[in-house]
């Protein structure tokens, strides 16, 4: 039985100072958690997040960083960098990364495997924007991110990897696909996880829904049986709406 995986992503949000105090009132109001709990926040934060969720059931992890481990790469973090400040997930492929600062599948690729190659854990992102949903291209859309996303990685290395399906039209907007059809589209990819990977793989493989999940909701998607918790970005930011998310059966 997979546990639920509940991934706050902060996005730019919460300066240096503000990770601490939001984190001492998140620790108590999570620590039963039966899921996993992790925190992506801005890598100005990782160093003060690692602090103040030592020794608690709560993770730290980046929201991205470029492929290389160090070098003449002005403004970039390495996967090593963030290793060394003790977070162990990283988000790759966010669509905020791939719309805003053109990020591609190959560097989706390259990100992928850098992460597994320093020892994070990369939590990659895929999902149709509404145009191609309307399209009926959702399964296309989304076999083609994650194909290319996984390009070359070995298979003794896949299990290690968290796919977050995200609907582009879903993130931040308060709107979200109904929860059997998330089921479906989760159920899809973990077919072809499936038929590429073996059936241990894809019975082991963490696959998360992102967009609009809120305190409201969370209850209803988490409980089906194909989709293993949710990436939170706006009600993550309030630590008591976020640990309601994380304790939705509660
Ligand atoms: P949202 O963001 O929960 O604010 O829709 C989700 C995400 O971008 O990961």
């Amino acid at each position: 039985m997979r546990k639920k995986f509940i991934v706050g992503n902060m996005k730019m949000n919460k300066l240096p100072s503000e990770i601490g105090p939001y984190i001492e009132r998140l620790k108590p109001l999570v620590k039963d958690a039966e899921g996993d709990v992790v925190l992506c926040v801005p890598s100005t934060n990782i160093q003060n997040a690692v602090l103040h969720t030592k020794g608690t059931n709560i993770k730290v992890g980046a929201q991205n960083m470029y492929w290389k481990a160090q070098g003449a790469f002005t403004g970039a973090v390495s996967p090593l960098m963030i290793k060394d400040l003790g977070a162990e997930y990283v988000l790759v492929g966010h669509s905020e990364r791939r719309q805003l600062f053109i990020e591609t599948d190959w560097s989706v690729n390259k990100k992928v495997a850098a992460a597994l190659e320093y020892g994070l854990t990369p939590i990659v992102c895929i999902g149709e924007n509404l145009e191609q949903r309307a399209h009926n291209r959702i399964e296309e859309v989304i076999i083609v991110q994650l194909s290319l996303a996984l390009r070359d990685i070995p298979k003794h290395d896949i299990h290690k990897i968290i796919i977050a399906y995200e609907p582009l039209w879903a993130i931040g907007t308060g709107q979200t696909p109904k929860k059997e059809e998330v089921n479906e589209i989760i159920g899809w990819v973990r077919e072809k996880i499936r038929t590429s990977y073996g059936e241990k793989i894809a019975e082991e493989m963490i696959i998360q829904y992102g967009g609009s999940v809120n305190a409201t909701n969370s209850k209803r998607f988490f409980n089906m049986p194909e989709i293993d918790g949710g990436l939170v970005g706006g009600a993550c930011l309030e630590p008591e709406e976020f640990a309601k998310i994380i304790n939705y059966n509660d």
